[in-house]
């Protein structure tokens, strides 16, 4: 008999079709027969699952799921890793231009018909990207691809792993701090009040990992004083953002788009089609979580 596949969402693209029936039910409704559950790294109650074997995540980050607790029931875990570093990547890039050349200010004071001024007059001055030195927290896939395009132009790149390197000394030489690493147990706050601080005047924090990287109210008291600026795609506690942030025009933000192109998607999609159908045929994950 076929294991029973459930999803807490139909995914995007044509690779979707390929697993046949699947029924669409929140990780939170009891699945006594489900025995593959395709998640967006939502948190799963192991215990309303008893038949579960694989949990197939639409999403790189897999912070929300109980990788050890699955592992210990003999659950597989899979991921998507790879195919959306270059998205995630451009839109690091694109944040960093955005706060710093004012492109979303100068935006919103068009279309309110506030571009009174002359263009050499203030309020549009930014800060250079090119040329400036760039801080890469966690060079992975991702950090590493944001490091490629940062060459472009002509940023002088620095950067520390996850556990090595020296943070507190990089922060302080840094126009722009770039985070990459994935959330868990070492990097949970790893930008406390203390390390925020060790930001120059003027740098720029970008963010498209995890908010909980970041002490989120350091960062708004950090934000709301002018010192520093800030491109953020994800928040500590989202889809809520802190309503501090709302006027600021020191900080551009995005709903958590890192990976939101229909072409990478669609890519993901088919990384999480092919880990359930490699599965179904009893052949290794293409792209297992291991512990
Ligand atoms: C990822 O793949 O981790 C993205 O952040 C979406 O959750």
């Amino acid at each position: 008999m076929a294991v029973k596949v459930r999803a807490t969402r139909t995914l995007p693209g044509p690779a979707w079709a390929a697993l046949g029936e699947v029924e669409i039910a929140p990780a939170d409704e009891p699945g006594p027969g489900v025995g593959i559950l395709i998640v967006t790294n939502e948190p799963v109650d192991l215990d309303l699952y008893p038949s579960l074997r694989l949990i197939a995540n639409y999403s790189v980050g897999y912070d929300r799921i109980d990788v050890a607790g699955a592992s210990a029931r003999g659950i597989a875990v899979s991921n998507t890793p790879g195919v959306l570093d270059a998205a995630t990547a451009d839109l690091a890039i694109a944040l960093m231009l955005a706060v710093r050349r004012g492109v979303v200010t100068g935006d919103r004071m068009i279309r309110a018909g506030e571009w009174g001024t002359h263009w050499a007059g203030p309020p549009f001055l930014g800060h250079d990207v090119s040329g400036t030195t760039l801080g890469i927290v966690g060079l992975g896939r991702i950090g590493s691809a944001v490091a490629k395009r940062a060459v472009g132009f002509d940023m002088r790149v620095v950067s520390v792993r996850a556990r090595e390197g020296n943070l507190d000394e990089m922060l302080p030489a840094c126009d722009v701090v770039s985070l990459h690493v994935p959330l868990g147990p070492q990097t949970r706050g790893l930008m406390t009040r203390e390390r925020l601080a060790l930001l120059k005047d003027g740098a720029t924090l970008v963010n498209t990992a995890r908010g909980e990287i970041v002490d989120e109210d350091a960062l708004v008291a950090e934000l709301v004083s002018g010192r520093i600026s800030a491109g953020l795609d994800v928040f500590a506690y989202e889809p809520s953002v802190p309503s501090e942030l709302f006027d600021l025009p020191n900080v551009v933000m995005t709903p958590h788009i890192g990976s939101g192109t229909v072409e990478t998607r669609e890519a993901m999609t088919r990384v999480v089609v092919d880990n359930v159908l490699a599965f179904q045929r009893g052949e290794p994950l293409l792209t297992p979580v291991l512990l």
